[in-house]
């Protein structure tokens, strides 16, 4: 196993996540990794591959791999089961066996859609993520969390499957449009407020500069966090819930505007504020903490402000929420800055709290 922090979600299942600048241009590390496959598919975007894919794949070849390649266009859209089914027929186009691999490269829609083909193809060949985005780094590559977008909702189909290897280079990030670099803030806002309070006092009292400088290490904190939490619950039946902070509002607010208006980052950020100034009213959270967050949040260019929303919209998209579990959901709330809490309720409640 190359260095790093190593994730052991199951006795007999180990990865690494890297964290390393300018890993992407330094592949040899991974030769051990490379050398067992006959051939790698990688999966990245069109925005994605002008700015990485060829440099990756002569690294690669330099391994005795072949590569092969499928541009996908950029966006949610292209999360849906049709373009699985394109996917699939490259793979088949390809010759894809079990003893080759499928990399995503890019960021959190190439992830999960790669992971997904690659979890279900032949039942299952090898996948490693190469995220390319913040969101991707600090998040949706670590985890094993893969799937596909409905019309009806968000990631409804999908699985739980790990990558082989995480290979994350904080230097692809310097690329990003401030808008996709918060995007992926408030995820790493969302493991302070959950978390990790000596993580949210960092990013409240850095300068943008001193964020910047240590960029690198607020992503392996992230990382590590995440790891922790998976490691104790791969499948979500408990504490990997806390990571949903924010995200059932946000997940409607998402799909109320059809994924058009906010980023999935915004709308989390949104989604955090709000429901902490509700707990914070109802006496579970410590006073002022929705403030800071509030604060945080425009310090990162971030929302936090809910917009007009009708409320049988709300509700219809509310108890469709993958999350419920018959008539219950649990919704995540801080006690304080670095500590969550999990509340079950029922329908009733949660409209009360989210609305
Ligand atoms: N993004 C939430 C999770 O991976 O559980």
């Amino acid at each position: 196993m190359v260095e790093g922090i190593n994730v052991e979600v199951h006795r007999d299942y180990k990865y690494t996540i890297d964290v390393s600048k300018g890993i992407l241009d330094k592949l040899e590390r991974y030769r051990n990794l490379f050398f067992r496959y006959e051939k790698v598919v990688i999966i990245t975007d069109e925005n994605v591959a002008p700015l990485y894919l060829k440099k990756v794949e002569r690294q690669i070849e330099k391994f005795g791999c072949k590569t092969q390649e499928i541009i996908i266009p950029p966006g949610e859209s292209s999360k849906s089961l049709s373009m699985a089914e394109e996917i699939y027929h490259h793979f088949s186009e390809y010759n894809l066996t079990r003893s080759d691999a499928v990399i995503a490269l890019g960021g959190g829609v190439v992830g999960d859609l790669a992971g997904f083909c690659a979890s279900t193809y032949l039942r299952g060949v090898d996948f490693i993520q190469i995220p390319t985005t913040l969101l991707a780094q600090v998040d949706s590559s670590i985890g094993g969390k893969v799937g596909v977008n409905l019309t009806k909702g968000k990631n409804l189909v999908g699985s739980f499957y790990q990558p082989k290897s995480v290979i994350v280079d904080p230097r692809s990030l310097k690329t990003l449009k401030d808008r996709i670099f918060n995007d992926g803030m408030a995820e790493v806002i969302k493991y302070g407020c959950i978390y990790d309070k000596t993580l949210f006092n960092k990013l409240y009292q850095s300068t943008a500069e001193e964020l910047t400088k240590d960029l690198e290490n607020t992503i392996a904190t992230c990382c590590s966090i995440k790891k922790e939490v998976i490691e104790e619950d791969e499948r979500e039946t408990g504490l990997r819930k806390i990571l949903n902070f924010g995200h059932t509002l946000g997940h409607v607010l998402e799909t109320y505007f059809n994924y058009q208006k906010y980023t999935h980052g915004e709308a989390v950020a949104i989604g955090m504020y709000h429901i902490t100034v509700k707990s914070e009213k109802k006496g579970i959270t410590k006073y002022g903490t929705s403030d800071k967050i509030k604060e945080i949040l425009i310090k990162n260019g971030l929302p936090y402000t809910m917009p007009y929303l009708e409320q049988e919209k709300i509700e219809e998209i509310l108890f469709r929420d993958k999350k419920f579990s018959g008539d219950k959901i649990t919704l995540v709330l801080l006690k304080e800055i670095g500590e969550s809490v999990l509340y079950s309720m029922d329908k009733n409640q949660l409209v009360e709290f989210i609305i």
